[in-house]
Formats: structure tokens, sequence, C-alpha cells
């Protein structure tokens, strides 16, 4: 499959693995780019600016194929040291870096005149559009079923994925819901040049997580995931859990005068603890409702080799089958 997807960051397939907090370490990232998508490894997981220096080396070590770094931008008291993040990226020679969160325009002369290409994670049409006009190269459309922060407008991908087809000139890859081939011929036939996987990546062999987080994700349908902080206009979508029904009880019981220091417990600092240690309800935790799709553990190459094959079947013999009425049997 050539898209302008592929083309833009030179890669074979257009299957980008999106940053996951504590989940986008180098092995994962290297797995997803040596099986023909594009890797990327979660900037801000790694502590300091060295950390993440050293990340980008080992990934190097272990793919000669591009891939990427993510720079979430998030509202905080005491930001991270964002400059040494960007310089850590330039001097790491990374060719290209996911944005999500805050408008990454004060960040994008930078990369730019570095040579590295942005794709932007955007919820809306609007911060979409937006990304283009700052010179984004591309934009990761995330709908509402994504794990992680669908935004607060709650538009699903079939609807969200051909509104942005309408508006946008730039490439865009289908981000939230996506787990299989239909989820990438679908994307396409929406108007998207390929598609973003986050829950899919994480119940794979290479994902450097507690086999639990792997498990939890099997064991999950789609009923599974719950919205929290939507009082607080921080909207993320995760697993249920005893944290997550804890943090909604407080929500109820405290109503619009919640503070985020009322749910320390259950978001602060818990990442490492579910993702490294497995203790699954020490927290909330993003997780897709994709999880109702997801039944097995395959390596990356696996994952990714089935999505291009399937799709490849989808699109020639059910699709084109139905075209010339002979997909009954193929379906
Ligand atoms: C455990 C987990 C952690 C995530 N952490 C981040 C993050 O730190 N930064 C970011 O931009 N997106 C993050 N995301 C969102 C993913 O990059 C991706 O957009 C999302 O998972 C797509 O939806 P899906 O899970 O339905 O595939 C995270 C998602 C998950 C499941």
């Amino acid at each position: 499959m050539k898209t302008r997807i592929t083309e833009l960051f030179e890669i074979e397939h257009p299957i980008i693995q999106g940053g996951m907090h504590y989940v986008g370490f180098a092995e994962l990232a290297a797995a997803v780019s040596n099986a023909g998508g594009l890797g990327i490894i979660t900037g801000l997981t790694q502590k300091t600016p060295p950390d993440l220096a050293n990340e980008i080396a080992r990934c190097r070590e272990m793919t000669d194929k591009p891939f990427g770094v993510n720079l979430t931008f998030l509202p905080s008291v005491n930001p991270p040291d964002y400059p040494g993040y960007v310089r850590a990226i330039i001097d790491g020679g990374v060719k290209i870096v996911e944005t999500a969160g805050n408008n990454p325009q004060k960040w994008l002369p930078e990369l730019k005149e570095n040579g590295i290409k942005v794709i932007h994670k955007c919820t809306t049409v609007r911060h979409s559009l937006k990304a283009e006009a700052i010179g984004c190269d591309a934009v990761s459309v995330d709908g509402f079923e994504c794990g992680g922060h669908p935004g607060e407008d709650d538009i699903p991908n079939m609807i969200l994925l051909p509104r942005a087809a309408e508006e946008l000139k730039i490439p865009f890859v289908a981000s939230g819901g996506m787990a299989d081939a239909r989820s990438l011929v679908a994307s396409l036939a929406m108007g998207a040049d390929g598609m973003n996987m986050g829950t899919r990546f994480i119940a794979t062999k290479e994902a450097p997580v507690h086999d639990n987080v792997k498990k939890a994700i099997l064991d999950a349908s789609e009923i599974d995931t719950r919205l929290v902080m939507r009082p607080l206009r921080n909207t993320e979508r995760v697993l249920n859990n005893a944290a997550t029904e804890r943090l909604l009880e407080k929500e109820k019981t405290l109503g619009p005068d919640i503070k985020f220091e009322d749910i320390l417990d259950e978001v602060a600092g818990v990442y490492p603890r579910i993702m490294m240690d497995g203790d699954m309800d020490a927290g909330v935790w993003s997780c897709g409702m994709v999880a109702g799709l997801i039944n097995d553990i395959p390596t990356c190459q696996e994952l990714i080799d089935r999505i291009m094959r399937e799709a490849e079947e989808i699109i020639r013999a059910r699709l084109e089958g139905i075209l010339t009425g002979t997909s009954a049997a193929a379906a």
C-alpha cells in the first residue's frame, strides 16, 4: 500500500503506534518500525532529556528504520523541560515527532529547521485545521472511541474521519478504535491515509509492560471503559477498575467543585505501578473501547503482517466481489 503517510514518513505500511505513557519504550517502537510501521517512543516517560537521548540511542541500536518521538504538551504547574526534550530529539537524529495536547506552534520552527516532520494528534476538525494552518505535516485524528484523551466534543470516527477528509489538505491517519484490517480499510475508505493504534499495540509480545496489563486488555470487552475527569475538562478514557469506580464516585459526590488535588490517589504517578508492576487497581489507566476487538498477543510483525494481508483480502475479495456480485462466499 502506498499512501501519503507511507510517502511522508518513508515507511512500508500506513500503520503508526501512538505514543503511550510507560508503554512506548524503545523495545516497542523498534518492533513496530522493524515490522514496517512507524514506532513512537513516548518522550515524557523518560524522566529527563538525557534519559530520552539514551532511549533514542537504544532504539537506534534495535532498528535502522524510521521511528518517532511523542511530545505531549499538558497544562502543568511545573512543566517538564520541553526545550531539553526537543534538543534530545534533534541531537538524536529523530526525523518524526508526534505532538499531542496543547498547540505545538511554539516548537514548530525549531523542529522544522532541523528537518523534522510533525504529526499532531487532534480530536476535532477545528484543531486539525489549526494544526494544518500552523505548518504541521500531518494529523492523527483521534475519535471519541480512543484510549486516553478524546477531548470534550465526543465525535466518533464514523463522523470525524469523513469530516476531516472534507476539510484537510494535509494527510491524516485515523486513530481511536483501530485494531485490524477492517479498521484500516474503513479508515482508507473514509479518506484517511493510514491508521494509528494505541491499545492494540499494548497487547503485543514486544510491548514492555507487565503481563497483567495485556491480560486485562484481552479480558475487557467494548463496554468496559469509562470516561473520567470530565468535570475537570481533562476527559480520559480508561479501563474500569476499583480506582476508576472510586474516582467516578468522587466526581459524583464533589460535583463541579472537584479539583485535581481530590483525585491525586487515583491519577498521580500511577503508571509505573500499573505498567511495570502489574498492580492493576493502582490507579486509572488509558484504554480504548477497542479492547473488545483484541483477543490475542501477537508479535508486532505478526500483527502488522496480518493486518496488511487481510486488508488486501477485504479489498480484493469482499469489496471487489460486492461490485462484481461474487462476494457472498468471500465475505
Ligand atoms: C496506556 C495509554 C497511554 C497513552 N499515553 C499517551 C501519551 O502519553 N501521549 C499521547 O499523546 N497519547 C497517549 N495515548 C493515546 C494513544 O497514543 C492513541 O492516540 C490512542 O491510544 C488511540 O486509541 P486506541 O487506544 O483506541 O487505539 C495513550 C493511550 C494508552 C492506551
